[in-house]
């Protein structure tokens, strides 16, 4: 058994904007199921709600030094899912809206990491390894190795860090080093890239092993195509490197027991998930008809998870004698595309333009084709929760969508696969993946055959939950 601390800027149901916000909670807690002590630590923003803090303990405060600074620190903390979580509490950094994007990011998040470290012997926990996520907690892994290279109470700490998306790196101005990292001038090398700090860079040369999302997305970031400028960092350090597939929390994705469904449903009650589309058409407007398949697409409107293909495939699509509803909000040319898509197609087109989690479950139950093209994908966790709600996921074969979506076959003893893939990244490739889908989709025997295997297939923790373990016994 390991003492893991995972490290992050967000966690579900505390905090979080995407899939970073699922796997902070959902690993950890299947590595307590295992028998790992795994902790979690993060920042307590304004967006934690009071039901959480009514909950929380103080455990520790102190002041946190920062270049210059010294700082206020509290340590909270409470228990979820058999998983001890602790807040970083500063008013000044985290009592603000939203989490990212604000000017000071490279301070807040430099702050967040002495915090962290800083509070270790205060808390009473040691871990093994510190696991740090994304480029957030990039300079959890930095300080361990720099300022507290000679603080004894920390020596035995190993670090574990993990790429959750390769395109969000935090750069910054080389000028910040001193003055807001409180780095000396001989760790230059070490946090600058092309000119400018880059942590995310810092973090893979400075952790002992470096892991991502998918196997697929470890090969790929190697890569010019999709190392978003880092791929030769990541071929120097390829041998710490490895890929690990997520899984999704099956507690939390279960048709058979999500409270935002009306019909709840397992692969065993088929009519049901025709329930759940008839809800959905009749709860946005549509027209209620289980003739049409309804194509969903649950996304960031952003360029990489494909909604250019989308747009461009759109009209075609709906050629195609289809519903299509769009959930998620984003760069303002996709939401006015779709906004106008719906009052062009009134009949067969609803654009959610928000951020709803129940609506997205409501979505995912009667969904008969997911749509998920996008250009990169570190791994994607909408894909599996499709096919545990049984809806076809039409997909890229990239990244993770490679790994986890098996493209469908029929052979002489049934089928193999879960799912539609396209190679060419092409509104032409995406058509035909999606023709291809409705071939299969309008022939009632394969589809429900199809949607039974894909909701029994195995998208939970274990596996992974497994290969982490190893990893934190030879780290
Ligand atoms: C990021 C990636 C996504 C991945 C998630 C959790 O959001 O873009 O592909 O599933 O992190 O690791």
């Amino acid at each position: 058994m390991k003492k893991v601390l995972f490290v992050g800027a967000e966690a579900v149901p505390f905090a979080a904007t995407g899939g970073l916000g699922d796997v902070m909670a959902s690993l950890p807690a299947a590595l307590c199921a295992v028998g790992e002590d795994a902790r979690v630590i993060l920042p307590l923003y304004r967006a934690v709600g009071a039901e959480w803090r009514a909950q929380m303990q103080e455990v520790a405060v102190f002041e946190v030094t920062l270049a210059w600074r010294r700082q206020y620190c509290g340590i909270r903390s409470l228990q979820k899912d058999g998983v001890t979580y602790y807040f970083v509490d500063n008013e000044y950094y985290f009592g603000r809206e939203g989490l990212y994007g604000h000017f000071d990011d490279a301070e807040r998040y430099a702050f967040f990491c002495m915090a962290v470290l800083t509070a270790l012997p205060r808390i009473g926990f040691i871990p093994d390894v510190l696991h740090a996520h994304d480029w957030q907690a990039a300079l959890a892994v930095v300080y361990l190795r720099t300022l507290f290279a000679k603080n004894v109470a920390l020596s035995g700490i190993r670090s574990v860090f993990t790429i959750h998306n390769i395109a969000y790196q935090g750069r910054f101005s080389g000028d910040i080093l001193g003055d807001v990292l409180g780095l000396d001038g001989s760790e230059r090398s070490r946090m600058d890239f092309g000119g400018v700090i880059n942590l995310m860079k810092a973090a893979i040369v400075t952790a002992d092993r470096v892991t991502t999302v998918s196997p697929r997305y470890a090969e790929e970031i190697c890569t010019p195509a999709f190392g978003e400028g880092l791929d030769a960092i990541l071929r120097e350090n390829a041998y710490k490197l490895e890929g690990i597939v997520n899984g999704i929390d099956y507690v939390r994705y279960d048709p058979a027991k999500d409270p935002a469904l009306s019909r709840n449903f397992t692969a065993r009650s088929k009519g049901r998930k025709a329930e759940n589309k008839t809800a959905l058409q009749r709860e946005l407007g549509l027209p209620v008809d289980h003739e049409v398949p309804l194509l969903c697409v649950i996304s960031r409107l952003a360029a990489h998870k494909g909604l250019d293909l989308v747009a461009e495939a759109a009209k075609a699509l709906l050629e195609e004698n289809v519903q299509l509803v769009v959930l998620g909000c984003g760069e303002p040319r996709f939401e006015s595309f779709f906004r106008h898509l719906e009052a062009e197609h009134p009949q067969r087109v609803r654009s959610c333009i928000c951020y709803d989690r129940a609506l997205a479950s409501r979505m995912y139950a009667a969904c008969d084709l997911f749509l998920m093209p996008s250009a990169s994908e570190p791994c994607g966790l909408s894909q599996m929760i499709a096919s545990r709600y049984g809806a076809i996921p039409v997909v890229h074969a990239v990244g993770g969508l490679f790994d986890t979506i098996k493209p469908y076959a029929e052979g002489t003893d049934g089928i193999t696969g879960g799912g539609f893939l396209f190679e060419e990244y092409s509104a032409a490739a995406l058509l035909d993946a999606v023709r291809a889908a409705l071939a299969l989709w309008r022939d009632p025997e394969k589809r429900e055959t199809l949607r039974s295997k894909i909701m029994r297939t195995d998208f939970s923790w274990g596996r992974s939950a497994a290969i982490y373990h190893r990893l934190y016994a030879l780290v």
